[in-house]
């Protein structure tokens, strides 16, 4: 069901075009870096921030707060972009253990999200200076940070999974 749902998404005029042309899909995948690099940026000065190990000069709230639109801009840009180079491959990475490693730990990021978002993220006015932090804020911080590399790394190793044969490309 899912995958043969997959085999239509890839097959739709805009994603065949994406996957047979030999310079539009490395531009996607620069573009998907691009902005990995300005998310990724955000995530770890906030996490650093908030285990108390960088920015000591602003406060947790202003660093969360200043760097909330990036963040929000960098994500957006990033699963754009990483949609459409999905969307060119539908089947090949339905099939590859890494791709999948990755969805799951958006999954956990999810959780993550619901779980410290709004105690740690968004009251982060109420939070204390740095050598204060509290636990629940500094395991937030900790956790996304793992997550994020994980995803990283997940996402590097896509690629290094050779792709079957046998896929059903228009
Ligand atoms: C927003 C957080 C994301 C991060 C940090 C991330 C990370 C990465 C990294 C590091 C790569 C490797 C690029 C390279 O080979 O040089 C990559 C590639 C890729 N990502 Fe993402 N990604 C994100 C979101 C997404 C989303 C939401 C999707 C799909 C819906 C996606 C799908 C892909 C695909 C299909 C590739 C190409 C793999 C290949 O064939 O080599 N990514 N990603």
């Amino acid at each position: 069901m899912l995958l043969s749902l997959l085999i239509r998404l890839e097959n739709l005029t805009p994603f065949s075009s994406l996957r047979s042309s030999a310079y539009v899909y490395p531009v996607v995948l620069a573009l998907h870096l691009l902005a990995i690099s300005l998310f990724a940026a955000m995530i770890v000065a906030t996490d650093l921030r908030l285990l108390g190990w960088a920015l000591p000069e602003s406060t947790i709230a202003e660093v969360i707060s200043r760097l909330r639109l990036a963040k929000r801009i960098g994500f957006i840009l990033a699963a754009s972009f990483g949609f459409l180079l999905f969307a060119a491959k539908a089947e090949e990475y339905y099939y590859n253990a890494f791709f999948r490693t990755k969805m799951l730990l958006f999954v956990l990021v999810a959780i993550h999200a619901l779980v410290f978002q709004k105690s740690v993220y968004a009251e982060s006015v109420h939070l204390p200076a740095a050598d204060e932090t509290p636990k629940r804020a500094r395991l937030a911080a900790s956790l996304s940070l793992l997550l994020w590399l994980g995803i990283l790394c997940a996402g590097r190793a896509i690629g290094y999974v050779a792709g079957r044969s046998g896929m059903h490309y228009k």
